[in-house]
């Protein structure tokens, strides 16, 4: 059972791409019991007749028990300005929700959705004392996917020629794209510095662009947990970037952030190494601080 803890307009997305693609049951909550019964109604009638899985929605936290995977999208505000808006109260939230976790289901795998991302895995991580590497931030894949496009874009080259277009870091404005390993063609591909600063730029503001538009992002980050989650439950094997928390990897401790990984179906079982330029060695380092300073200040 896929349980996702959150049924608005990301849980939701998740929970229609998990239904329609038939990957297992489906389990919605969402502290307003009438909402999650709405939307797995709604949702119930997009799953194929050959699908056997089903979706039910609830308040009820009891009803975790059993989840091989669950999925936490919840917030306490929506239209945030930024990510760290409202931190306290969303770590008071994580904070309750492992809680949870841990009484219910302590051997599920936990995809942390919510924003602060790093911050919230962190927390969560700490407070459900479920191995780190069950515990998995996903949102640098989409990072990631956000810099591909902007690399395709800017050279017109179609993105299936791109590799390796890693973002690395925090979650939030000090993201690190690493420039240093974009190949293209299976060769390493130059961009100048200035093309950088466009292309770095419009990675990191990706998320408010679409908020400039009236829209909130939903589909990007669904289908890179999707990608997660279809890895996990059919044994299969991706290397994606996610945040983690490190225990000494890239010199590290006592922090979540967004470093290369390899998922299958037990979570992480690894996290990859990788060479950074001088240049992003500091900037890497700029945002684990940043990442830092926000748990300290809780
Ligand atoms: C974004 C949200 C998921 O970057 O943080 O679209």
């Amino acid at each position: 059972m896929i349980s996702i803890i959150g049924s608005g307009l990301v849980g939701t997305s998740i929970a229609f791409l998990c239904a329609t693609n038939a990957l297992d049951d489906i389990l919605l909550i969402d502290h307003t019991k009438n909402k999650a019964l709405g939307e797995s109604l709604d949702i119930t009638s997009s799953i194929s007749s050959t699908s056997k899985y089903s979706i039910i929605g609830t308040d009820d936290y009891s009803k975790l028990t059993g989840s091989k995977i669950i999925v936490i999208t919840a917030s306490t505000k929506t239209n945030l300005k930024n990510r760290t808006e409202n931190m306290s109260q969303q770590v008071n939230l994580i904070k309750d929700i492992a809680k949870k976790i841990k009484e219910y289901s302590p051997n599920a795998i936990v995809l942390i959705v919510s924003n602060p991302l790093d911050v919230l895995t962190y927390f969560f991580q700490k407070e459900a004392q479920i191995p780190r590497f069950k515990v998995i931030g996903i949102a640098s894949s989409l990072d990631s996917r956000r810099f591909q496009y902007q690399i395709a874009n800017n050279f017109c080259i179609p993105q299936t020629s791109i590799t390796n277009a890693l973002v690395l870091g925090e979650h939030g404005d000090t993201m690190v794209p690493i420039f240093s390993n974009v190949h293209v063609d299976g060769h390493f591909f130059s961009i100048s510095d200035d093309k950088q600063d466009v292309i770095t730029c419009n990675v990191r503001n990706s998320w408010k662009m679409l908020r400039d538009y009236q829209c909130q992002s939903k589909f990007g980050i669904a289908r890179n947990v999707y990608d997660v989650i279809d890895t996990i439950l059919n044994k299969k094997e991706i290397s994606v970037p996610v945040s983690i928390v490190l225990e000494g990897e890239y010199g590290e401790n006592n922090v979540a952030m967004g470093v290369p990984t390899k998922i299958n179906h037990a979570g992480v079982v690894e996290i990859k190494n990788m060479n950074f330029n001088p240049s992003e060695k500091n900037l890497f380092k700029k945002s684990s601080e940043t990442i830092k300073n926000h748990i300290h200040s809780i």
